[in-house]
């Protein structure tokens, strides 16, 4: 999720469960032309979170190349001339954290008007000629698992369709949001298109993504649908236990909530983690997730209050320690 999955987020999902973590989309063409460094700040990685995936958008084949080409060579000592650091960035760059990611991930399903506008995301499976070229680019750039994202459709273009129109090319995986590009973040999952999507591709990994909020979200969709694996985008908000509830709740029907304490803990590292690895903002971008965190505390409204004047994880220790 742009804005949300940075690293510190990452790794506070890898602690609570989840087998990987995706990237924020990063753009191809902001690699490509190396001076827009945000982009390549987007990319910071360590260890501690592996199997990472990161994420492009884009839609000219060359920039993915590059881009791939990049993000394939990324590692501590990560520092190619071509991407021309000037000063200021080059003594950041010291305390930034690049590692080689374990999967490459293409956006086809993003419908914010920004990118759809730039013919980008989920744009693109109206055009499987220039979808097909993208996927190409990247995999003969790289040696990692290329994966894609898409919708369940857009317009008259159905999620299948565009599937059998790029299956000649050797992508791994590709996650489903089983939502059209019209109904964009809500709406009912089409449990039968993705259901089709895994009987139609039996050796691809097929990935079911949209609505899971709760552990018993997560078994409905699995049922109906029959894929490998579960993405969840908005249900770990403030809820990064998700993702251990719901492996507990397949082996046991039952799943253990978090106590107040343990909320406070993990939000308590979170601001942590983001002082220490998001090298680009303030903790004013990170209250949000203190909202999410609390939205369900005794108090909340009260200490919501509070914890939006947050400036660093001390301030946070004290409120927390109050409340
Ligand atoms: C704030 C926000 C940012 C998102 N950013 C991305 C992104 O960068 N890449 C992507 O593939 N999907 C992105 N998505 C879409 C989610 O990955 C997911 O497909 C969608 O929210 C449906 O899943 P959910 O119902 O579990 O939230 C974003 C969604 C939200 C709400």
């Amino acid at each position: 999720m742009a804005g949300i999955t940075d690293l510190p987020f990452r790794l506070i999902c890898k602690k609570l469960g989840t087998d990987i973590v995706y990237s924020e989309m990063i753009s191809a063409t902001g690699l490509f032309y190396g001076q827009n460094n945000k982009s390549l700040l987007l990319a910071q990685s360590i260890q501690k979170e592996s199997p990472l995936a990161i994420q492009l958008f884009g839609n000219d084949p060359e920039h993915f190349a590059k881009a791939t080409q990049i993000i394939s060579k990324l590692s501590k000592k990560f520092d190619p001339p071509s991407l021309n650091f000037d000063e200021a960035n080059k003594e950041m760059h010291q305390t930034f954290n690049f590692r080689k990611p374990e999967e490459i991930n293409i956006n086809f399903g993003c419908p914010a008007r920004k990118i759809y506008k730039q013919e980008s995301g989920c744009f693109l499976m109206k055009k499987p000629v220039l979808a097909k070229k993208i996927i190409g680019a990247i995999i003969d750039n790289t040696d990692l698992p290329v994966s894609i994202k898409i919708r369940s459709g857009i317009s008259a273009v159905k999620a299948l369709e565009f599937l059998e129109k790029i299956k000649g090319l050797n992508w791994t995986k590709v996650i489903v949001h089983g939502r059209t590009y019209k109904e964009g973040f809500s709406g009912k999952i089409d449990f039968e298109k993705i259901k089709k999507i895994k009987e139609s591709f039996p050796d691809k990994i097929v990935v079911a993504n949209g609505g899971i909020f709760s552990p018993e979200n997560a078994r409905e969709i699995l049922e109906k649908t029959g894929v490998n694996e579960l993405a969840i985008a908005r249900g770990c908000l403030g809820n990064p236990w998700l993702f251990q509830q719901i492996k507990e709740f397949l082996k046991t029907g039952q799943y253990q909530k978090p106590s107040l304490e343990e909320i406070k803990a993990i939000a308590l590292e979170h601001a942590q983690l983001f002082e220490k690895y998001n090298t680009t903002q303030s903790l004013i971008a990170f209250r949000k997730h203190l909202g999410w965190y609390f939205r369900n505390f005794p108090n909340a409204k009260q200490l919501r209050k509070e914890l939006f004047l947050i400036e660093t994880s001390r301030d946070l220790k004290k409120i927390l320690k109050a409340n």
